[in-house]
């Protein structure tokens, strides 16, 4: 089950992945915003967030006009590592290196097209679980704030 949220800059090619994951038969979850009315992105990137990090929802994927703003306001969750990708090679070596279980990208960024193949590349791809790679990622764990 993917959490799934927007902002207004977002909201457009929401419904594309949306569309995207219903044809792929993958459970969703919509989050807001529900509509292209302005609206600030950290209330959505906390929900995804939260939804995220509750263990109820798998993955989350969040959509803003960069995809910097909602994934900064999600990365506040703890164990949350939302990372923006505006390319293919971005989204696969987040997952198998940083194990990373929110997808963010800018709707006034990447077009539907790649927005799909980066998406689909997200969800598809495993982390790798190399010894060096969950290492680093306790690393990140155990800094001290
Ligand atoms: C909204 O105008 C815009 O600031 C927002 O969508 C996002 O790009 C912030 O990082």
């Amino acid at each position: 089950m993917i959490a799934i949220g927007s902002d207004h800059g977002g909201y457009a090619l929401k419904q594309e992945v949306m569309e995207h994951l219903a044809k792929r038969g993958i459970e969703f979850k919509d989050f807001g915003c529900y509509s292209e009315e302005s609206c600030d992105y950290p209330v959505y990137g906390h929900a995804v967030g939260r939804a995220v990090a509750s263990g109820e929802y798998e993955k989350g994927i969040l959509i803003c006009g960069t995809g910097i703003g909602i994934s900064l306001a999600a990365n506040k969750v703890p164990g949350i590592r939302a990372v923006v990708c505006g390319d293919v090679f971005t989204a696969k070596a987040t997952r198998e290196h940083n194990d990373a279980n929110i997808l963010a990208m800018g709707g006034r960024v990447v077009g539907p097209g790649l927005a799909l193949m980066i998406v689909d590349t997200f969800l598809d791809t495993p982390f790798s679980g190399a010894e060096r790679h969950v290492r680093r990622l306790q690393m990140i764990d155990d800094i001290e704030v």
